[in-house]
């Protein structure tokens, strides 16, 4: 492989916090290396189009504790087709990017995977996506600060759930994933916590709601992640209403405050790493990997390895709903 001298870095799919840090640490990894570097706008779809440009270091300068990212991002379907990946790959060759240090999730590296049969260019991710869904990195930039902020959510609707005697169900994100609705049940003392992973037996669900005159608790809270089996939030209020009309059932979904705010550090720190990680391989001649931190270490895993399937749930948290919510 010819050695590199020039990179683009471009961040796509759902946003997430840190993915500013993680451009900032690409960027100034590049500068550090010797090398040019080329923002690209708006992802694949900001490929295409050539929405690139030249950066310098301070481009990336206070961004580090910001949520968003300044490179923006979106999910291309033009990219999914053979024209969209000809077009990417001409703007490749026009601006003489020979790298690319690609931010993102799941469809990203879809993304890559089709890509990278058809065009040969050096190319390393960085996990980016609060849904923590990919294989080959114990964290994803993101996660950390979103089940932070789902967990401060949940805390304050148990305040007011706790004034009313309330059962809230909470719908969190996640997409095919329960990371988040997982780690922010067991942080908030969720009274049950319904995952994708694990298929929903809803008379379970029920059985474990007090509703007569011996209630022991006045707050159930029941967070459901939005990929889960049964259908999400809404369903879940809906049949709990059915089968218990005397209790004040409410729901609440969380949404995209998920994906915004400043990077916990964390995920500053994850994405620091990372950014630095991934332009350190390209510059050594590894490609067609993403970077990933497991068990501490710096991990480099094949892109058609990260998008194989789910990671699997720890049998010890799913356990501790059980002890903990009696
Ligand atoms: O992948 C990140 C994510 O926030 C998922 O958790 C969620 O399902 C999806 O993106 C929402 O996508 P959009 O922002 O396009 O509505």
């Amino acid at each position: 492989m010819e050695k590199i001298k020039s990179i683009g870095v471009f961040t796509s799919g759902g946003d997430s916090p840190g993915m500013n840090a993680a451009i900032r640490a690409a960027v100034r990894s590049g500068f550090y290396f010797g090398l040019e570097v080329y923002g690209i706008r708006r992802g694949y779809q900001g490929l295409i189009e050539g929405d690139i440009f030249k950066m310098t270091s301070t481009d990336v300068s206070n961004i580090i504790n910001r949520g968003g990212t300044i490179l923006k991002t979106a999910r291309s379907k033009e990219f999914m087709t053979d024209e969209g990946m000809a077009k990417a790959y001409a703007q490749l060759k026009l601006h003489k990017i020979d790298g690319l240090v690609m931010v993102g999730g799941d469809g990203t590296f879809r993304g890559a995977v089709s890509f990278f049969k058809k065009y040969t260019i050096p190319a390393v991710g960085i996990p980016g996506t609060i849904d923590k869904d990919l294989i080959g990195t114990d964290f994803t930039i993101g996660f950390d600060t979103a089940v932070n902020t789902a967990v401060e959510a949940i805390d304050k609707i148990r305040d007011t759930a706790e004034a009313h005697n309330r059962l809230f169900v909470i719908e969190v994100m996640g997409r095919d994933a329960g990371y988040i609705a997982l780690n922010s049940g067991i942080a908030c003392g969720a009274e049950d916590i319904l995952i994708p992973e694990c298929a929903t037996n809803i008379e379970d669900v029920i059985s474990r709601i007090d509703c007569d005159e011996h209630r022991r608790k006045n707050v159930h809270i029941i967070v459901v992640a939005e990929g889960d089996d049964f259908g999400g939030g809404r369903v879940v209020e809906n049949i709990i209403k059915e089968r218990f009309p005397q209790l004040d059932v409410r729901l609440c979904i969380l949404g995209h405050i998920q994906r915004g705010g400043a990077p916990s550090q964390c995920d500053r720190v994850l994405a620091s790493r990372l950014g630095y990680a991934a332009v350190k391989a390209l510059v050594e001649g590894t490609t067609q990997v993403m970077a990933g931190v497991i068990n501490g270490e710096i991990t480099y895993t094949p892109f058609v390895n990260v998008i194989k399937g789910e990671s699997p749930i720890s049998q010890d948290l799913l356990d501790l709903i059980r002890v903990l919510s009696i």
